[in-house]
């Protein structure tokens, strides 16, 4: 309830008959409606346009999940049309009363959260237990932030001079385009959305093509939720079509996106031009990529390491802005690691998601499948291949799980994301080298090391620069609260998802002095 502390939502327990039994029941469900098509939501009311994106299961293009309308640049005008209009009374609704549609929509979420889950199994390839997490988080992110609006829209006083009476609060920016990516598709877009909205700030949302039927999800959340017209509106297109359109429109005030660099910095740049009839300066919070490194030191208990390592590079295929790209090793405990880590990813279970015996199930789609294929060629290129998995189903989008040794900071493979199942493995003769490689990359997002040594954990404390450093602990699986998520250097522009900062990006601080 909303007047309790914060606290996450469970990890699924399987050892419950129900919680096992939820998941083929509502996978079924789902499967009863796949193939239907979705309008986008503007201003409260469903609209429909001819262009339609099919969505494909991953295991299985022939079978579509949905085909979901796409925008053209005048559906986007209809949409911060209805944006501006709601605006005022959005903005100026108390924070507590907009937290309330914000918990609403966690508990609705709640609710579904099995058919939530279903959908990204079939959407995205989700392993069930990744989809739940998935969602799990997406609920998270709106008990959290609706929390942080309440505790941040608190009357607050600056200064002590006598007769002058100061107060400082905060005022929304405007109208925020959401830009969500594919592989946590409820969780990240949920998360920039609701952040977005509790903040005072109206929303147009455009979902990643790969996981717009996730994103519709999210859309008959809010709706749901019973957000007045214009809040909220989901504005599903093509990048090529409404991405720039979107991001140039002079009413945009806010940019919430998370994705790859090159989207990202185009982002960045094009926000940074005013355009006529623009008032504002825009804000951009970018969320990019990763390459991550894990360090396993001499004296790493290599039970923990392995599995933690196996979880972090091969979960969810790898296709994780958190995920493990990058194994340092130091060379005194190198070959006893490498035996340990090719023997557990050589037996791990391969295929369809929607099979919980599967520990690794196909990419996103084909073009995600070309882009890990390539890589997996350029390792045999750069360095020795000791492990790669093409025992896999033929049908769906596999890439294979690939781990490459001899791999150096000069190597592309060593500092370019890859966004799927391949392993660099780099050896290193001493820690001061490992942190030295770790930090060699454009990129400062999660990274980890096992150690027992608590010198060397302290240094890596400080000297591995990243913005996610876990000791003793894989480098995937952010809980809200508990671990702010968020890089910097390329990965980022220094934001926290889930941390005590986010909100403020959302919004202009505002003081009114009075002399009393
Ligand atoms: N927060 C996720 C993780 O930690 C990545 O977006 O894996």
């Amino acid at each position: 309830s909303p007047s309790e502390p914060f606290r996450n939502e469970p990890a699924p327990d399987f050892t419950k008959e129900s919680e096992r039994v939820a998941y083929p029941e509502a996978l079924a469900e789902v499967r009863r409606q796949l193939g239907r098509t979705y309008p986008l939501y503007i201003n409260g009311q469903e609209v429909t346009t001819e262009d339609l994106l099919p969505s494909l299961n991953p295991a299985d293009p022939g079978e579509v999940v949905g085909s979901v309308c796409q925008a053209s640049t005048r559906e986007i005008d209809e949409a911060i049309a209805a944006a501006n209009e709601a605006l005022p009374a959005w903005r100026d609704l108390a924070p507590e009363d907009r937290a309330q549609y914000i918990f609403r929509a966690a508990d609705i979420a709640r609710k579904n959260i099995h058919t939530l889950s279903a959908w990204q199994i079939l959407e995205v390839g989700k392993q069930w237990n990744q989809a739940h997490g998935d969602v799990a988080e997406a609920i998270d992110f709106m008990e959290y932030y609706a929390r942080d609006m309440i505790r941040l829209g608190r009357p607050r006083r600056t200064g002590k001079a006598p007769g002058e009476l100061t107060h400082y609060f905060y005022q929304s920016k405007g109208i925020a385009a959401v830009i969500g990516p594919w592989n946590f598709p409820l969780a990240i877009s949920c998360g920039m959305s609701a952040a977005s909205l509790v903040t005072g700030n109206c929303v147009l949302y455009k979902p990643a093509g790969l996981s717009s039927v996730v994103g519709h999800t999210l859309c008959q959340i809010f709706r749901d939720a019973g957000l007045p017209p214009g809040v909220f509106n989901f504005v599903p297109g093509r990048g090529s079509v409404i991405g720039d359109y979107l991001v140039d429109h002079p009413d945009i005030a806010l940019v919430a996106f998370t994705g790859s660099l090159d989207v990202g910095l185009r982002i960045i740049e094009r926000a940074a031009r005013l355009q006529p009839g623009q008032e504002h300066v825009k804000k951009v919070i970018a969320e990019m990529g990763g390459k991550n490194a894990i360090i396993v030191d001499d004296d790493a208990d290599l039970d923990e390491a392995v599995a933690d390592i196996i979880y972090s590079a091969f979960g969810y295929q790898g296709q994780k802005c958190s995920a493990c790209s990058r194994v340092i090793v130091l060379d005194s405990i190198y070959d006893k690691f490498m035996h340990r880590l090719t023997k557990a990813a050589q037996s791990l279970p391969i295929g369809p998601a929607e099979d919980p015996g599967n520990f690794m199930g196909p990419v996103v789609d084909k073009g995600q499948q070309d882009k890990v294929n390539a890589a997996v060629a350029l390792a045999e290129e750069e360095g020795n291949v000791v492990l790669k998995r093409d025992d896999h189903p033929d049908t769906g989008s596999y890439a294979p799980l690939t781990i490459v040794e001899n791999i150096t900071p000069e190597h592309r493979l060593a500092q370019e994301e890859i966004f799927g199942p391949v392993l660099a493995v780099m050896r290193v003769k001493d820690f001061d080298q490992a942190l030295q490689w770790a930090n060699s990359t454009p990129y400062a997002l999660t990274g980890a090391v096992f150690s027992r040594s608590p010198q060397h954990l302290d240094r890596a404390r400080t000297e591995f620069r990243v913005g996610n450093l876990y000791l003793n602990r894989g480098s995937t699986g952010s809980m809200v609260e508990r671990h702010p998520f968020g890089g910097f250097k390329l990965s980022g522009v220094g934001s926290k998802t889930g941390g005590p900062d986010y909100l403020l990006q959302f919004m202009d601080p505002r003081t009114a002095t009075e002399n009393t």
